[in-house]
């Protein structure tokens, strides 16, 4: 177990941000927001915005930076400021003022004077849903609508009618934002036509690619540096409005230009997760095994339709074992904010209807919830058929009941004084995916070795993991180890996103140490060298030959090189076409809610999961407990509320909840261990989003056990359980 290797930067404060990078002669931006949700601007008044003391350009739609379309190969296109006067939603960045400092540009600013044409905003997901729309394709190219049925059935209306044992129920899920604590930021700055972008990202080879196609400059031109992250959670897998704003207003000004989003402002200009609205029916027999599974879901979205909660997708297409499965994808375009990937998307929501779905039909067949679980464990996804690689679910829900004390669950709950006390359990999965990924492996004359590659660590771990994973294929030391991660100008190495990142970039470290060796050996042998001629091997850090070694370092200083480099590659191929992967978790909480004032406390809580091997448990414990305080989070305290007008109400950490220590317990994690070779030759699963997963579900079912109530939607309230 190793402690993160950049830990004592950050909580010292050394080590340095987006927007901690200062040059000399920076100006500051401050965004200006759309104060209505739909229209179009007809005039911008920024007379007084320009004589305003230390103001040096307004930027606006009448008077813009040219932006063009910004393209990602991984992700399609992305939305950019300031190229339209249309305005589709309340808090949309519609204006920069640039200034010589941050409290200049922010006071001019408010005087900014925008008059719109106004129409009537589509706000109500309930009246949208009338009209919902079916989206073109969604996370991972799913499909919208899939029906699998099994011989001689007619329909998912019969399969269901069919079925001795039906729960049909709807769920609803509110909008979140990732409020990472870094809000969105860049610093840009341009020399001789090259432009360097520091800024909070969770891929710079990616952001790279956004801003050189907005800037309409050459990719060798662009150069994005993000080596620390302050959270990105899916809500910095795009390049941010402060990056596109800072790069353009940089170029046009000739001077580094900083842009700091507001804490209220990362609410809007940047992107959150879709509400959801979600009827699952489940059909049984009367001894728990499904016959038919329901999933209907809708998410809402922005007028620009650009990102769909695939919800069905991602809990009831691979779940359980059923001969039928009917699922189906609707979207609610709004006059909101964007939605884009949050942390699980689609699982998370999704697996609080289907996981509370199954809680119910357990207390409709008077079955214990994990017995239902067990006998219905998929050994195949649905409709895919293809066998899952590596599955030990079965073992996570028993080894969690056993160490949660699952056995002591009264069907109604107990009472402890003046709490109802409850406990409820949920499943967790989320799909072990990969991206292609290229690393950079370096011997150096000084006895250590660079591993280095253009992903980025948001807190996850990834570069500690790189440490390590590079030490191991290296058979050094991991102090000898130098991570590197973060900049552009490094090979692309998959993006800190999708639980993705240990596996791609993982996997890519293992390529590249090989032909490092290989190189080295041949080296080693090479005319003129110290061992030439003679069958050289490689162990420990040193080469060997003849009843003789020398380390790696010595071996280049006696040759007269400083450093030796391959760069490995590895990207998903054949296995997609042998197995399902995935990773699986059985989550347990137990929670009070206080007989009289109706409060609910998550007092315990666990989650056991197969997530392959795991690289380093005390990073990865931190993922999973974080993914979890996340999951009591959306199911007690997070939620945007849209007033009619489509402004967020509680665009501030005073009225968005989010826990804070005194409600969260100790929270216990277990890894059952099973590397899993056929998906990487890491043999790890994903551990970023599977952590949350399942949590809201838990916490529900809990709730129930506790009081009777069932509640389906979050975030669950004190007036949900009066
Ligand atoms: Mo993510 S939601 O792991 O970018």
């Amino acid at each position: 177990m190793t402690s993160r290797i950049d830990g004592p930067l950050k909580v010292t404060g050394q080590a340095k941000y987006g927007a901690d990078h200062v040059f000399p002669g920076t100006l500051h931006g401050f965004v200006v927001l759309s104060t209505t949700a739909n229209g179009e601007i007809t005039a911008m008044d920024v007379t007084a915005a320009k004589s305003a003391p230390g103001v040096v350009a307004v930027y606006t739609p009448f008077d813009s930076l040219k932006l063009d379309k910004a393209i990602s190969q991984t992700f399609g296109e992305t939305w950019v400021p300031l190229q339209s006067r249309e305005v589709a939603y309340y808090g949309q960045p519609v204006g920069v003022v640039v200034a010589e400092t941050y409290e200049q540009a922010r006071d001019a600013a408010m005087t900014v004077e925008v008059t719109y044409d106004k129409r009537p905003p589509a706000t109500s997901f309930t009246d949208g849903m009338a009209t919902a729309e079916t989206p073109p394709s969604m996370r991972g190219n799913l499909p919208s609508e899939l029906t699998v049925l099994a011989d001689g059935v007619e329909s998912i209306e019969d399969a269901l009618a069919a079925s001795p044992v039906v729960v049909d129920h709807t769920y609803a899920t509110a909008v979140q934002n990732h409020v990472a604590m870094e809000p969105h930021s860049a610093v840009a700055r341009w020399d001789a036509g090259e432009v360097t972008v520091y800024s909070g990202n969770q891929a710079a080879f990616l952001q790279a690619q956004e801003l050189s196609s907005a800037l309409g400059v050459e990719i060798s031109k662009v150069r994005c540096i993000n080596p620390f992250v302050g959270g990105a959670f899916g809500g910095k897998g795009r390049t941010s409005v402060a990056a596109f704003l800072a790069a353009a207003a940089s170029r046009a000004l000739d001077r580094p230009v900083k842009i700091v989003l507001s804490r209220e402002q990362v609410f809007t200009a940047t992107a959150s997760r879709p509400a959801t609205v979600q009827r699952v029916a489940l059909g049984a027999s009367q001894d728990g095994n499904l016959i038919a599974v329901r999933h209907d879901s809708f998410s809402s979205t922005d007028m620009a339709r650009s990102f769909v909660e695939p919800t069905s997708h991602g809990t009831s297409r691979e779940w359980y074992a059923t001969e039928n499965l009917a699922i189906s994808q609707k979207m609610v375009p709004l006059n909101i904010p964007p939605g884009t990937f949050m942390r699980a998307p689609g699982e998370a929501p999704g697996s609080f209807a289907l996981e509370s779905a199954m809680d119910e039909l357990a207390i409709e067949l008077g079955m214990d919830p994990i017995e239902l679980r067990l006998r219905n464990n998929s050994t195949a996804p649905p409709g895919k058929d293809l066998l899952w690689s590596s599955k030990h679910l079965d073992e996570c829900y028993r080894t969690g009941a056993a160490r949660f004390g699952w056995a002591n669950r009264a069907p109604n709950g107990r009472e402890d004084g003046d709490w109802l006390v409850g406990m409820g359990m949920a499943t967790a999965m989320f799909p072990a995916l990969r991206f292609p990924a290229s690393v950079r492996v370096t011997f150096k004359d000084d006895e250590t070795a660079e591993v280095a590659t253009g992903g980025a660590d948001p807190g996850t771990g990834l570069l500690t993991v790189l440490a390590l994973v590079g030490a191991e294929s290296l058979d050094i030391k991991p102090e000898d180890v130098t991570p590197l991660l973060g900049d552009s100008a490094l090979p692309p190495g998959g993006l800190s996103g999708g639980s993705t990142a240990t596996a791609s970039a993982g996997s890519a470290v293992m390529v590249a140490a090989v032909q490092a060796i290989d190189e080295l050996v041949k080296l080693a042998s090479s005319a003129g060298a110290p061992f030439e001629g003679l069958d050289v091997t490689y162990e420990g850090g040193r080469v060997l030959a003849g009843g003789r070694s020398m380390s790696f370092g010595e071996l280049l200083r006696a040759t007269g090189r400083t450093e030796l480099t391959a760069v490995g590659s590895s990207a998903p191929g054949e296995e997609l076409s042998k197995h399902s992967f995935s990773s699986f978790g059985a989550q347990f909480v137990e929670v009070r809610v206080h007989k009289w004032t109706r409060e609910a406390r998550v007092s315990r809580m666990l989650g056991v999961f197969d997530a392959g091997r795991i690289i380093n448990e005390t990073t990865a414990r931190s993922q999973m407990v974080g993914g979890m305080i996340w999951g009591v989070s959306a199911a007690l305290h997070e939620g945007i509320e849209i007033e009619p007008n489509g402004r967020f109400a509680n665009a501030d950490l005073a009225s968005y909840l989010v826990p804070v220590n005194a409600d969260i317990p100790d929270v216990g994690v277990h890894f059952v261990q099973y590397p899993d070779t056929l998906h990487n030759d890491v043999g790890a699963k994903g551990i970023g989003e599977i952590g949350m997963v399942g949590m809201a579900a838990a916490v529900a079912n809990a709730i129930h056990n506790a009081t009777g109530i069932r509640v389906r939607h979050l975030p669950i309230r004190i007036e949900d359980l009066l």
